[in-house]
């Protein structure tokens, strides 16, 4: 049997619904050498900023039970760096590129955004939700009117889709979505990491090394807390929204799929397992032959009332 595994989010087309998610997999490079990022639906860009940024001095990653922090601290090399170095090694890998853009101001946002032409990008990922620096990221996720400034002023910089990267961290995250869906933007991905915490009970000292002693926590144990986000915020808006916490397995992205996600995102899942995307990709692929399920838009929200 075959099966349809496309997914369009605004004018993206992608080849399936299983996409890298920000961060995890930077620009593809130390991935791309050995597996075919071309079977990916996507891959999300490290966050790339106007200037380089540096990042967390001290520990930037500690593993908890089901997941781990980190606190990185959007380190990158800045857009020109990316120009250069990696869009037409990516263009020559066939990979559906998402880049994810970040600023410590609106002004800053806008202007990655319009370095990026359609060879450079597919599509722009506004990470308006990291929470690991003090200017920027989550400051602007989680404030209604700064979420709206924003978007505003990515979308009118750019004819590329926009997805904004809504913060987990909200109250009424549904109004965050609808803020940017007002305000242009072609798909939500939900969600960025939810801050958190761990102690080195030697040290007696936080283990993390940003100022706040906090981290992002990912995997596994932020799964059912996302999924109930992506049930939520699809059922306030219209455009696509793309599940991004803890999948693991092809499970996982079914699950999403079923909560009303148009797509899912594979980050930590890589740090243990670096095929985690192409098993998840294939096994629901397997899913959907074993189902007589034909096309992916049979999945999408199937377990809604
Ligand atoms: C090491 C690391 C770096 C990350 N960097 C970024 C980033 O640059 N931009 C972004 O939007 N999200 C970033 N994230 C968040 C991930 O893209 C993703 O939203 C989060 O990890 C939840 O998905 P997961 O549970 O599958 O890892 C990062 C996550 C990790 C673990």
């Amino acid at each position: 049997m075959t099966v349809d595994t496309q997914i369009s989010i605004g004018n993206l087309r992608c080849k399936n619904p299983v996409w890298v998610a920000a961060g995890t997999f930077l620009y593809g490079r130390e991935y791309g050498r050995r597996l075919p990022l071309e079977e990916l639906g996507a891959i999300c860009t490290k966050g790339t900023s106007l200037e380089p940024w540096d990042g967390v001095q001290g520990i930037r990653i500690a593993e908890t039970p089901a997941g781990m922090l980190n606190a990185i601290g959007l380190q990158n090399w800045g857009i020109d760096a990316y120009l250069e170095r990696n869009v037409a090694w990516l263009r020559e890998q066939n990979a559906t590129i998402v880049v994810n853009i970040v600023g410590k101001t609106v002004d800053e946002y806008a202007a990655v955004a319009a370095k990026l032409s359609p060879r450079d990008a597919d599509a722009i990922e506004v990470n308006i939700s990291c929470p690991n620096v003090s200017e920027g990221g989550v400051f602007f996720g989680t404030d209604l009117r700064m979420t709206e400034k924003v978007v505003d002023a990515v979308r009118k910089a750019t004819s590329l889709p926009v997805i904004v990267k809504l913060a987990p961290n909200t109250h009424g995250l549904a109004e965050f979505a609808k803020a940017a869906e007002a305000y242009g933007a072609d798909a939500l991905s939900v969600a960025n990491c939810i801050p958190g915490m761990a102690i080195d009970i030697r040290r007696r000292k936080a283990v993390m090394g940003t100022p706040a002693g906090s981290g992002g926590l990912s995997g596994p144990a932020v799964k059912p807390i996302i999924l109930k986000m992506v049930w939520d915020v699809t059922a306030a808006v219209r455009i696509p929204v793309i599940g991004v916490g803890g999948v693991v397995s092809w499970q996982d992205a079914v699950e999403y799929l079923m909560a009303g996600a148009s797509a899912v995102q594979v980050g930590s899942a890589l740090f243990r397992n670096p095929n985690a995307p192409w098993d998840v990709a294939q096994g629901l692929e397997q899913f959907m032959r074993d189902e007589g399920v034909s096309s992916i838009g049979e999945l999408i929200g199937a377990a809604r009332p």
